[in-house]
C-alpha cells in the first residue's frame, strides 16, 4: 500500500461544505420526492416510517460511512480503489466493476423519470390542468343535466361507500398470506373456464391445500361484503337527507373529480406509452447531466449543487407550508407519524430496507467516489451524519408536502407510483390559480432533485475511465452518457406497444423498466452494500481505517464495527434470501 501516492493532479471539492452538499444530493433524488411517499402510502404510513429510520440509523449511516472511508483512503472510484489500497490487484475490485454495471443500469431508467419531470415542469408553466379542469367542468355539468336524480344518488352512494370501505377492506385482506391469494386466484381463473362451474368447484377443492386458501379468501370477502352493506346502510340514509342544493352540489364536485382524474391519468398514460416522447425528454436530461459532469468535480457538480440544493430545500418548504394551511394537513401528520401495527406487513420492513439503500446512493460505490475527492482525514462522522439527516428530512418533508394535498383533494395515500403524476396534477388542477405555480414548483424540484442524482451516478461511470484510463473528463462524461442513453432506448419504450421488446411483460411479469429497477435496486445494490460493509469492517487494513477515524470518539468507533460487521450483513443476507425466495417473511409471521 505504500504505493499509495498522492495524485497531486486529481480532482478534490473546494470545500467540506460543498462535499456535504454534493453528496446531498446524490442521496436525494427521485428515491425520496417520488418513490418514499407512495412505498409509505402503500405500507400504511407510521410504523413503516419508524422502520425505515431505524434502518437508516442501524444499515445506512454506518455502510455511507464505509463508503466514504474506503473512497478517502483508496483516492480512486471503486474499481481504483482497493487495488490502490492493497496495492495489487485484488478480487475486491469486483465490488466496482458491479458499481459500474449498476450505475448504468440505474441511469437508464432514473433518465427517463427524470424526464417526465421535465416534461411535467414545462406542461405546468403552460398551465396544462386549466383546459382539463373546464372540460371536465362541463362534462359534469352535462351529467347533471342528463341523469335522473336516483341514479346520481346510487353514484354518490356507491362512491362514498367506497371511500370509507376502503380502509376496512386493506385490513381485512391483510390477513391473507401472498400465496393464499395467489391460489386463489388460479381457482378463479379455472373455475370461470369451466362450463359447468359447479362441478369444477368440486374438483378442485378435493385438494386441501387449495380448498383452505379459497375458504380463507372467501371468508374475507364475506366480512367485505358485510361491512359494505353497513357502510352502505348509513350512507344512504345520509345522501337521502341532503337538500337538493347539496345533492347537486355533491354529484358535481365527484363527478368533475372522477373526469379530472381519469384525462390526468390519460395525459400520464400518453407520456408513458410514447416511446419517442420520453426518449426526447430522457435525451435531454442526460444532456444536461454531462454539462454539469464535464464541467468538472468543482466547477460542475460542486457549483451546481450548491445552486440547486438550497434551490430545491426552499421549494419543498414552501410547498410544506402551502399545506400546513390545508384542511388534510392534520390527516397527513398523523398518516406519517402514528405508528399503526395493523397495516404493515412483514415484507414491507424489507422494502423498507432495500429503499435505505437506494435513497442513500449506497451499494454501488457513488458515496465512494465522492469521497475519494476528498483528502481530509477528518469529520468522517459528521459528513455522514449531515447527508444521512439531509435525505431523511427531506424524505419526510416530501410527505409531508403530497399527503396533505392528496388528502386534502380526496385522493387515496396508497395511490402508487402515479402518485406524482397523476394525484398531484389532479390536485393542482383543483387548486385553480395558485395550482399553477405549485405546480410548476413541485415539478421543478423533482427535476432538480433527479439532476443532482444523475450526476453522481453518471460521475461513478466516467471517473473510471478518467481515472484507469486516462481519459479526458469532457470525452468521458460525453461517451458513458451517450451510452446510458442507448441503455436508456428500450426503457423509454417499455410501457410502449409499438416497441420491439413489448413482449417482455407477458414473458417475465415485469416490464423492461421495472426488469431494470428490480435488478439494480434489488440485487446489486443490497450485494455491493453487503460486501462493501463486509470489506470496510473485517479486511480493510486497520492502520488505514483507523488513520479515517481518528477523530471519532472510541465508543462510536466500536459501534460503528460492530453495526459493520455483523449486523448490517445479517440483515442484507435475510432481506436477499427473502427475495430468492428462500422463504416468505408474512407466510412466517
Ligand atoms: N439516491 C438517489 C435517489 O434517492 C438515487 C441515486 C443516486 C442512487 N445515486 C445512486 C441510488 C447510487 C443508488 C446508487 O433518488
Amino acid at each position: 500500500m505504500s504505493e499509495l501516492t498522492p495524485q497531486t493532479d486529481r480532482a478534490q471539492w473546494k470545500s467540506r461544505f460543498g462535499f456535504i452538499l454534493a453528496a446531498a444530493g446524490s442521496a436525494v433524488g427521485l428515491g425520496n420526492i417520488w418513490k418514499f411517499p407512495y412505498i409509505t402510502g402503500q405500507n400504511g404510513g407510521g410504523l413503516f416510517v419508524l422502520i425505515y429510520l431505524a434502518c437508516i440509523v442501524l444499515i445506512g449511516l454506518p455502510i455511507m460511512m464505509a463508503e466514504i472511508m474506503i473512497g478517502r483512503a483508496g483516492q480512486r472510484q471503486p474499481v481504483g480503489a482497493f487495488e490502490s489500497i492493497h496495492g495489487r490487484k485484488t478480487a475486491w475490485s469486483g465490488i466496482g466493476w458491479m458499481g459500474v454495471v449498476a450505475g448504468f443500469i440505474i441511469l437508464s431508467f432514473y433518465i427517463v423519470v427524470a424526464g417526465w419531470s421535465m416534461d411535467y415542469t414545462l406542461k405546468s408553466i403552460v398551465n396544462f390542468t386549466k383546459p382539463i379542469e373546464s372540460k371536465a367542468a362541463t362534462e359534469a355539468e352535462v351529467y347533471i343535466a342528463t341523469t335522473s336524480i336516483s341514479d346520481m344518488k346510487l353514484f354518490l352512494v356507491n362512491k362514498e361507500t367506497d371511500r370509507q370501505l376502503h380502509p376496512r377492506k386493506t385490513l381485512l385482506e391483510s390477513r391473507l398470506t401472498k400465496s393464499q391469494k395467489e391460489n386463489y386466484e388460479r381457482f378463479r381463473t379455472a373455475i370461470e373456464k369451466a362450463e359447468d362451474q359447479d362441478q369444477a368447484r368440486l374438483r378442485l377443492l378435493k385438494d386441501e391445500e387449495l380448498k383452505s386458501s379459497v375458504e380463507a379468501v372467501e371468508k374475507v370477502e364475506q366480512q367485505v361484503a358485510k361491512a359494505r352493506l353497513e357502510i352502505a346502510g348509513s350512507v344512504q340514509t345520509k345522501i337521502n337527507s341532503l337538500s337538493a342544493t347539496d345533492l347537486l352540489a355533491q354529484v358535481k364536485l365527484s363527478k368533475r373529480r372522477d373526469l379530472v382524474f381519469e384525462k390526468m391519468t390519460g395525459t400520464f398514460v400518453n407520456l408513458l406509452t410514447n416511446g419517442w416522447h420520453s426518449l426526447m425528454w430522457a435525451a435531454l436530461f442526460m444532456m444536461v447531466a454531462i454539462g454539469v459532469v464535464a464541467g468538472g468535480v468543482a466547477a460542475g457538480i460542486e457549483r451546481a449543487c450548491r445552486f440547486l440544493m438550497p434551490t430545491l430545500i426552499a421549494l419543498i418548504g414552501m410547498m410544506v407550508l402551502y399545506g400546513a394551511f390545508q384542511p388534510g394537513f392534520g390527516a397527513a401528520v398523523s398518516f406519517v407519524f402514528s405508528p399503526d401495527p395493523s397495516r404493515l406487513k412483514a415484507s414491507g420492513v424489507l422494502e423498507a430496507l432495500g429503499h435505505a439503500f437506494f435513497t442513500l446512493s449506497l451499494g454501488m460505490g457513488a458515496m465512494m467516489t465522492y469521497g475519494s475527492y476528498q483528502s481530509s482525514k477528518t469529520g468522517l462522522l459528521q459528513e455522514s451524519v449531515m447527508i444521512t439527516l439531509l435525505d431523511t428530512a427531506i424524505a419526510l418533508l416530501a410527505c409531508l408536502m403530497i399527503f396533505p394535498i392528496t388528502f386534502s383533494y380526496g385522493q387515496e395515500p396508497t395511490a402508487g407510483p402515479g402518485l406524482v403524476f397523476m394525484s398531484m396534477p389532479l390536485a393542482f388542477a383543483e387548486i385553480g390559480r395558485t395550482g399553477m405555480l405549485l405546480s410548476m414548483a413541485f415539478f421543478g424540484l423533482l427535476f432538480f432533485a433527479a439532476l443532482t442524482s444523475a450526476i453522481s451516478l453518471l460521475e461513478v461511470v466516467a471517473s473510471y475511465l478518467i481515472d484507469q484510463k486516462n481519459w479526458s473528463r469532457a470525452k468521458a462524461a460525453v461517451t458513458t452518457g451517450l451510452l446510458t442513453l442507448v441503455v436508456a432506448v428500450p426503457t423509454a419504450f417499455s410501457s410502449d406497444s409499438t416497441s420491439v421488446l413489448s413482449n417482455w411483460e407477458g414473458d417475465y411479469g415485469l416490464n423492461f423498466f421495472d426488469t431494470m429497477d428490480h435488478l439494480a435496486s434489488n440485487w446489486m445494490l443490497p450485494l455491493g452494500g453487503l460486501f462493501i460493509a463486509i470489506y470496510a469492517g473485517w479486511v480493510m487494513p486497520r492502520r488505514l481505517q483507523e488513520a479515517e477515524v481518528e477523530d471519532m470518539p472510541a465508543w462510536i468507533f466500536q459501534v460503528w464495527l460492530v453495526l459493520v460487521r455483523v449486523v448490517a450483513p445479517a440483515l442484507v443476507i435475510i432481506v436477499l434470501m427473502q427475495k430468492v425466495g428462500i422463504f416468505d417473511i408474512d407466510e412466517w409471521l
